[in-house]
């Protein structure tokens, strides 16, 4: 139930006959966070007061007057200069609670749509070990799938994979010149990623050759304007205009020390290049190696036998290599459509959009020239390439007349951004635009400094060796010695194992989703597996809580259901109320979590239950409560918040283990 939505529509209707504006004014209506105001608050009389040009308490009274509550809440109060406090009967509270119980939905309604959505998420470039950057989209995009799936949508999950890039002219060109077949057959998946960082490290090292005397330049001159403008004498008159020549000085000084820091990493990719003898003998030996990938790829696009045969050989490799980590992070999709799905329909895309008048050829590239955009979009470049666009541009006419989907998501980091509104706009002139079509944007994974987080070497950290950390860490804090001493049956090797993955895991995704999507975040191992704070493990222990008491009674949920026909359900304490409201807010986080398609609104509700829950824990007695009767209604609330927890959990693509 979505308890503040029946508030609102109740005031909406009250306040029809006051404004012109009802809606507006009902949506502010919010829960308290101090049961001193009721269980929830409207301030919408003092908004409202300006307009009708009318003291806002008599407004207040007004409203109050007009609204139909009593059948869910008592007589409503008037706080201050005009808030509406309301709280919740107790009657209906428990008659809500009472119907959670046995509810395997936990209260929350099923949509009728439906008509699929698309869900476009990980698809991570394959053949290059996957990092850090991708957790992003991987954990966002599959706790969307799963919690649009249990609001009852048609999701339809789709990898769109990265498998016909440049990425595989680098490991056909590493195969064709450092390659060991024998080696490659024996263990593959390890070989081609060396192979991989091999032939990128040579690319890396040209690029930065080619870069460093540009910095240069880049530096001289910004070194010449500070200095330009530290001559600079401002009219001691004037001083905003001294203000804002010394804010210039610090800018320009600022762009020189960046510069520096940039051509300094330049150099010292150089440096270890050249330090290296296998690398430097690698470097001379393949001075246009940047080139050389790029025809690789180039031939496998244009059908070339040899290359075609090592693609097909190595792709399967490279898709073992990243279901492994799907496995762990137990992500699935519904199709793994990548890249080369589509190449066969890429003139045809081309094709249309010049038959259509849209794209029109520039230097010998077909361009698609948009309003509002600075570049054009191009979809097939002088040599013949397509582009990634001309790819998105296939995908979506694919993905209409396959699924014909009501919305399709991209969970593509927001750098992208510039390319989705350009497939978008094309989108619309293409005539495809009946379909919702929604970036998805996220922010960056920062290091503890507060940098794109990278390796000391420089290179993206691997996601394996982050999980591996991860679980490692969880297993100092959740079974750590002394703590293990409390368990009883022991926990053996085995069991102790699964604890430390679910909470390791558990603890790196609930972390991302944890933050506004569009947000950045610093990676802090440390304090995501802790125990307490806003981490998973925080509410997985809060479930294993709730699991021990429901032992230590030996009460199943339906037994529960039998204590409470007995005695019927009755709060006793406030803490009891407080954990009920929360428990029945579970479908408003949902649904606030498909809106702007941010499952931080899950996150922050899960936490939010955990420390009501241990409130509750911390002032009621379950097993040895002060009568039976009391005791039905809390072990019904304990039960009802571990399956609310876990299911949450589940929804973010988090486990839970029984104990802890
Ligand atoms: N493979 C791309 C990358 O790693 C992401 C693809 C996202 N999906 C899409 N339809 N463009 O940047």
């Amino acid at each position: 139930m979505h308890f503040t939505q029946l508030l609102q529509d109740r005031f909406h209707e009250a306040l029809k006959p006051l404004t012109d504006a009802p809606e507006s004014f009902a949506s502010m209506i919010r829960p308290t966070t101090d049961p001193k105001h009721g269980d929830y608050q409207a301030n919408l009389a003092m908004p409202l007061s300006k307009k009708l040009g009318k003291p806002p308490r008599d407004v207040a009274a007004a409203v109050v007057e007009a609204v139909k509550l009593d059948d869910v809440c008592e007589t409503p109060e008037i706080a201050g200069p005009g808030f509406i406090n309301l709280k919740v009967k107790d009657s209906f509270l428990a008659e809500q609670i009472r119907g959670l119980l046995g509810d395997a939905r936990c209260g929350v309604g099923k949509t009728d749509s439906t008509q699929p959505i698309v869900i476009d998420f990980s698809s991570p470039n394959v053949a290059k070990p996957m990092h850090v950057g991708h957790i992003r989209s991987t954990v966002i995009g599959d706790s969307l799938a799963r919690t649009l799936k249990f609001l009852g949508y048609h999701t339809i999950t789709d990898n769109h994979l990265g498998d016909w890039g440049t990425q595989f002219g680098i490991i056909i060109y590493g195969y064709k010149h450092f390659g060991d077949p024998e080696v490659v057959a024996k263990d593959p998946v390890p070989e081609l990623s060396k192979l991989y960082r091999r032939v990128n490290g040579l690319i890396e090292y040209r690029k930065a050759v080619a870069w460093v005397p540009d910095i240069e330049q880049a530096i001289e001159t910004a070194r010449a304007d500070a200095a330009d403008l530290e001559s600079q004498t401002p009219d001691p008159a004037d001083a905003k205009a001294a203000k804002k020549l010394k804010k210039s000085i610090a800018s320009a000084n600022r762009r020189v020390e960046s510069l520096q820091s940039e051509l300094e990493s330049l150099r010292s990719k150089i440096a270890g290049v050249e330090a290296d003898p296998t690398s430097a003998a690698d470097a001379a030996a393949h001075p246009d190696i940047d080139k050389a990938v790029l025809q690789e790829t180039a031939k496998l696009h244009q059908g070339d036998a040899e290359n075609l045969e090592l693609w097909k050989k190595f792709l399967p490799f490279c898709k073992d290599e990243i279901n492994r980590v799907y496995d762990r992070l137990d992500v699935q999709f519904d199709h793994t459509l990548g890249e080369s799905f589509y190449h066969s329909m890429l003139g045809g895309v081309v094709e249309q959009l010049e038959s259509k008048g849209l794209a029109s050829t520039s230097d010998g590239a077909v361009c698609v020239f948009l309003d509002g955009f600075d570049a054009p979009m191009i979809v097939r470049k002088q040599d013949g390439a397509f582009l990634y666009a001309t790819t998105d541009l296939a995908t979506l006419r694919y993905r209409l007349d396959e699924f014909n989907p009501a919305e399709i998501l991209y969970v593509v980091d927001s750098r992208q951004s510039e390319h989705f509104d350009k497939i978008f706009a094309v989108a619309g002139e293409f005539g495809l635009a009946e379909v919702k079509l929604v970036h998805v944007n996220f922010g960056t994974v920062l290091g503890e400094d507060g940098k794109p987080m990278k390796t000391r070497s420089g290179s993206l950290i691997g996601l394996e060796s982050l999980l591996d950390d991860a679980v490692d860490r969880a297993r100092t804090v959740v079974c750590d010695p002394q703590r293990l001493e409390n368990f009883d049956p022991p926990m053996e090797v085995a069991e102790q194992e699964m604890v430390a993955e679910t909470v390791g895991i558990g603890a790196i995704k609930f972390a991302d989703l944890g933050h506004h999507r569009t947000s950045d975040y610093r990676f802090n191992l440390d304090k995501m597996v802790a125990l307490e704070g806003n981490t998973s493990t925080y509410v997985q222990y809060s479930y294993a809580r709730t699991q021990a008491i429901l032992q230590r009674a030996e009460k199943a949920e339906s037994d529960v259901i039998a204590m409470i026909d007995t005695h019927g359900l009755s709060f006793s304490h406030v803490a009891e109320r407080t954990l009920a409201l929360s428990l029945l807010r579970f479908e408003e986080a949902l649904l606030a979590v498909h809106k702007d398609y941010a499952p931080n609104a899950l996150v922050d509700y899960l936490l939010d239950t955990a420390r009501v829950y241990s409130r509750f824990n911390d002032s009621c007695h379950v097993l040895k409560a002060e009568s039976e009767a009391i005791q039905a209604t809390r072990l019904a609330l304990v039960a009802l918040t571990g399956r609310v927890l876990q299911l949450g959990l589940r929804l973010l693509g988090v486990g839970v283990v029984p104990r802890m």
